[in-house]
């Protein structure tokens, strides 16, 4: 039995394996509302046969998307407009579904990055005001945040409850609240982004403390059989800014709140940041983060199976995510199945897919109580 493909769970969510398709901004909605872009991207990266997918940062509230095509969940129509792409997602893949809830901060008001992902003032067409903890913006010269004063606060933090309410109504599985790559939460916890002189700002306590406003606030409604985690990123890449012990004094925060997983990431911070990006070089904070006793999700340059099976192997982490890697190749856990010996979940109508030599690859997918009487006999007895 590889580790990679063993049987796990969160909480009340049963995981078929340690693979997770990480969040991926599509910047496809309209309004926030999700299009037919989401159902075809969901729908084919559900049948991947990874244990988890995480639907991209979604934004609380509108001042919260990165662009103006970003995907939201703040209100019935942005609600709505998720239900046919979870349906058939649902329909015909057993992933498990969480979600990712953010809010861009300073770093929102941007165009598309393939029109080249620059800030849009608030005057000009599609931009907007941004907020922070502090009126510093993200580059020089950029329009500068407003800094979010109390009222300010209890909005952002409703927003992300009232999202959280609305993410459990749409039946999906689990919340990933993004506090990492320079976004609105990463804006609080970093020294480089808050200069604060309120509760806010200044000791590392007082960065913490409106992210874990916002993760007790959410945890508080949404229910205790669902799980969720906190995407970090473990460092600014920065001199001076926010680093590992940081973050490992924020997951420990995260874990006396019964934290489900942490999704250790880095960088986003400031735009001064040097990263020397090399396969897995992101592992050893995850395996930091899980030496304190808490779940972890590995992310960055995981491309291949082996690599995969040894990081969970080794107990340096607990799952991994990949992003690039998978839309590159959405059957890249069918591939990691056959190089690593292990059986996949996979719809009936793929099964003939089989290579040739392979002796067993595939396991029903759907719920057995969706397949029809004569698809049961190939299903074998896992479920
Ligand atoms: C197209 C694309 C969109 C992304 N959008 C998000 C996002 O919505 N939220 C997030 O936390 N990270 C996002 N990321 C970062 C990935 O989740 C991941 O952490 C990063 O790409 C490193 O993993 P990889 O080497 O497997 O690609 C995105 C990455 C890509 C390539």
């Amino acid at each position: 039995m590889t580790a990679l493909f063993k049987r796990t769970g969160l909480r009340n969510l049963a995981l078929a394996n340690r693979i997770v398709i990480s969040p991926m901004c599509q910047y496809s909605a309209h309004n926030g509302e999700a299009t037919d872009w989401h159902m075809i991207h969901l729908g084919h990266l559900a049948l991947s046969g990874a244990g988890l997918m995480i639907i991209e940062a979604t934004a609380v509230e509108p001042d919260g998307r990165i662009t103006p095509s970003d995907l939201g969940l703040w209100d019935d129509a942005t609600e709505n407009a998720l239900k046919p792409a979870l349906a058939a997602v649902r329909r015909h893949s057993g992933i498990g579904v969480a979600i990712q809830l953010a809010h861009a901060g300073r770093k929102a008001s941007c165009d598309v990055p393939w029109a080249g992902g620059h800030q849009i003032a608030p005057e000009e067409a599609g931009g907007w005001q941004t907020w922070s903890a502090s009126n510093l913006p993200y580059k020089d010269g950029e329009n500068p945040p407003v800094a979010l004063d109390r009222t300010g606060l209890n909005r952002v933090r409703d927003a992300f409850v009232a999202a959280a309410e609305r993410a459990d109504r749409l039946g999906i599985d689990a919340i990933e609240l993004h506090a990492a790559h320079g976004y609105l939460l990463h804006q609080f916890l970093s020294p480089l982004s808050n200069t604060r002189d309120d509760k806010y700002g200044g000791s590392l306590e007082n960065r913490m403390r409106f992210p874990l406003e916002v993760f007790d606030a959410i945890r508080a409604v949404f229910p205790v059989e669902k799980p969720i985690g906190v995407r970090v990123s473990a460092t600014d890449w920065v001199e001076g800014g926010w680093d590992i012990e940081q973050t490992l004094v924020f997951a420990e925060a995260l874990k006396a709140r019964d934290v489900d997983w942490v999704d250790v990431s880095s960088g986003g911070l400031s735009p001064h940041q040097t990263i020397s990006s090399v396969p897995g070089y992101q592992v050893p904070f995850a395996e930091a983060v899980k030496a304190k006793g808490l779940t972890t999700f590995a992310v960055g340059l995981i491309t291949k199976p082996q690599h995969a099976e040894d990081i969970i192997a080794s107990g340096k982490a607990d799952f991994v995510a990949l992003a690039r890697g998978i839309l590159y190749d959405p059957r890249w856990p069918w591939k990691a199945a056959v190089e690593l010996g292990a059986e996949i979940d996979g719809p009936p109508q793929y099964w003939r897919a089989k290579p040739y030599g392979v002796d067993k690859l595939f396991r029903a997918s759907r719920p057995m109580e969706l397949l029809k009487e004569e698809e049961q006999p190939l299903v074998g007895e896992e479920r």
